[in-house]
Formats: C-alpha cells, sequence, structure tokens
C-alpha cells in the first residue's frame, strides 16, 4: 500500500489536473492498491491540515480541465519562514500534517516559489517530488514547464486579434504579457504573432529605438505597429537602479504597469495614437493545449516511476525532450532567464523585429 498526497502550489496554469491525472494513472497501473490525499490550496493547506482523502475516479475526465481540482494559493517563502504572531511555526505545521497523514511521498506541482519551500521540505526530511508547472517558464533546471505553451496560445491570439482593429485605426498598440520578471511568454507570442518590437525584461530597452522604429515603419508604409510588452520590461536607465531603488520608483509612478508608461512616451515622442491592451489572467485560464497535455502526460508518467524507485528530492524536468531528474536543492532559489545573446534571440532580430536595444 502506498500512500502519496497531492498539492498545487502558487499561481495556477492550465495542465495542472492533466498532470495529477497521469501520475495517479501511472500510479494506479503500478500499485494495486493506493490512498491518494489531495492537500487543499497549496501549502495554506498543509499548514492547517487542510485536505481530502481522493481515489482514481476523483481524476477521471479532467486532462483537458484548466485551473486546479485541488486550489491553490501563495504563500510566499519569507512568509512561511516567518513565525505568526501567536509563535505557530508554519514549517513545523507541514511537517505534522505530513507525519500524521503518514505519507510515502508529496508530490508539489508548483512554481519558481513554490520549489523554494519545496526543497526546504525536503531538507526536513519529508519525501517530495516536484514536477514544473508555471506559464512564465522560468523554473530552473527544465527547457520548459507545462502550462507555458498554452499561455503562449492565449497570448498569440490576443496579439492576432491586435492586428486589424490596429491596421483599421492606424494605431500603435502595446500588448503587456505576463511573465513576472521573465520574458519568454512575450518572446515566443510576440513572435508568433508578428509583432513589430518584442520588450522583454532580460533586454532593457531605449524607448528612442522604439519610437524610432515606429516612425521608420510609417514612412515604409505600415500605418500601425504591435509591441508586444513583457509586464517586467525595463528602460535601459531603470535596469541600472537597484532592486529595492526600481520598487520605489514604480510606487511613484502614476501607472497601473509598465505598458502605460511605454505608450505615454511614445505617443509624445512620435505624435501616433496609442492603445494598451492587456490580456492579463486569461493567459493562465481555460485549458491546456495539445502541447501541454503530452507534456503532462510524460511528466505526471515520469513523477509515479519516481515513487517507484523512491527518488525523492527530485524536480521531473525535460532537457533535450528527455525527462531527467533535477535536485530540489539546484532548482530552489534560481531563474530561468531568456539568454540576450542566445541564437534565437539572434535569429530573431535577423527577421528586423526590433527589441528595443
Ligand atoms: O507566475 C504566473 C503569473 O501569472 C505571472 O506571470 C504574473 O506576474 C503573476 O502570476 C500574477 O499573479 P497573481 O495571479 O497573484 O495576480
Amino acid at each position: 500500500m502506498k500512500k502519496v498526497g497531492f498539492l498545487t502550489s502558487g499561481g495556477d496554469c492550465q495542465s495542472l489536473n492533466a498532470t495529477m491525472r497521469a501520475t495517479v494513472k501511472a500510479l494506479c497501473d503500478t500499485y494495486k492498491e493506493i490512498q491518494i490525499i489531495g492537500i487543499l490550496d497549496g501549502y495554506k493547506g498543509l499548514i492547517y491540515g487542510n485536505y481530502i482523502t481522493m481515489c482514481e475516479k476523483d481524476f477521471e475526465g479532467i486532462l483537458s480541465l484548466g485551473g486546479t481540482i485541488l486550489g491553490t494559493s501563495r504563500q510566499p517563502f519569507k512568509q512561511i519562514q516567518r513565525l505568526e504572531e501567536n509563535g505557530f511555526d508554519k514549517i513545523e505545521a507541514m511537517v505534522r500534517t505530513y507525519n500524521e497523514l503518514a505519507l510515502d511521498c508529496l508530490i508539489i506541482l508548483g512554481g519558481n516559489g513554490s520549489h523554494k519551500t519545496a526543497n526546504l521540505l525536503s531538507t526536513k526530511g519529508l519525501n517530495i517530488i516536484t514536477l514544473p508547472k508555471t506559464i512564465d517558464n522560468d523554473i530552473w533546471g527544465t527547457d520548459v514547464t507545462f502550462g507555458f505553451y498554452s499561455a503562449v496560445d492565449v497570448a498569440t491570439y490576443a496579439i492576432d486579434c491586435i492586428h486589424t482593429t490596429a491596421s483599421s485605426h492606424s494605431r500603435v498598440f502595446v500588448v503587456e504579457v505576463m511573465g513576472h520578471k521573465v520574458g519568454w511568454l512575450t518572446l515566443h507570442a510576440g513572435v508568433a504573432a508578428g509583432a513589430d518590437a518584442i520588450i522583454i525584461p532580460e533586454i532593457p530597452y531605449d524607448i528612442h529605438k522604439i519610437a524610432d522604429l515606429i516612425k521608420r515603419q510609417k514612412e515604409a508604409g505600415k500605418n500601425y505597429t504591435i509591441l508586444a510588452v513583457a509586464e517586467g520590461a525595463k528602460s535601459v536607465e531603470d535596469s541600472q537602479l537597484t532592486k529595492k531603488e526600481y520598487k520605489e520608483k514604480l510606487k511613484g509612478l502614476p501607472y497601473p504597469s509598465i505598458s502605460y508608461k511605454i505608450g505615454e512616451e511614445i505617443e509624445a515622442l512620435t505624435g501616433e495614437e496609442v492603445r494598451i491592451t492587456i490580456p492579463g489572467h486569461m493567459q493562465r485560464g481555460g485549458g491546456p493545449n495539445a502541447y501541454d497535455r503530452i507534456l503532462s502526460s510524460r511528466m505526471g508518467s515520469a513523477a509515479a516511476a519516481f515513487v517507484k524507485e523512491g527518488m525523492f528530492g527530485y524536480m521531473v524536468g525535460i532537457r533535450n525532450h528527455e525527462l531527467v531528474p533535477v535536485p530540489l536543492y539546484e532548482v530552489a532559489g534560481k531563474l530561468k532567464q531568456v539568454d540576450p545573446d542566445s541564437a534565437f534571440i539572434k535569429e530573431i532580430k535577423d527577421l528586423g523585429i526590433v527589441f528595443g536595444d
């Protein structure tokens, strides 16, 4: 008899359910008797002992269902480590819940922040296996995360739709794409949807270079311009500030997000009419695409194999199309960014797409 817990943590994404379904399918194929515990609402459920007993049937019919059937929450690593006012220790509480449930292992589907907590729990002796989820694709140790390519589809569709209206009105559009501190989603959607400029945090932009592009396009007879801008994009000047200085600066700005600042500056420099579009959480919503369903099926199968082999303290990663175990201590605390000097960026620059540098 095996007793396996599941927990989904951090911002949701497409394919969380598909990944749990695959893991459960493979586990049930291996073990005659298995008990499944669903920890509710991420680490919160582990801290406060909120869970449900589940069976294989609960994971049927959810391959194409977005979100997570377990619920999720954000529990920042810093806060998790801090004692509550009454002295309640959240880490101790998580270890206690795990032990009281007598789990053989806990499978955590999480992003960057969640991996820090997963690694910590692993160092406390819990048998942890993780699966890399996020639309941001910023988890170190894996070429791709599930959720990413589904979000690329949504962001691509959003930019696709903008082409016709931008062209009809001869406007400049800034489409703000999610991705937190990295530009993977903006880069991929921008290329897929034919954006004229792709502005990402890894390549600080000079607003004059973007304005020049707009003027050049107009002179060449193109009456509209589409800029795919990552929510974490930074100007050359801002990229020279410390993290703290930049945070302070942002607080003082009258814009809800960076796109509005870019939009206003472009209007001033070019005299063109600018509109801002933000697809926002739509990018995380809905069901997984075919690519993610396949990736989730493979990763879930690998996670079940890790359980069988007693390989704990690892994330299931994918490198060069092969599934690989990645030690949690290597993943925790790192960020996978777009390499500005990569062949990919060079190829896209060679198409004439402007990055603002
Ligand atoms: O990490 C996924 C993500 O969608 C980021 O791209 C975005 O910055 C953030 O989550 C939004 O978080 P929330 O759902 O808490 O608003």
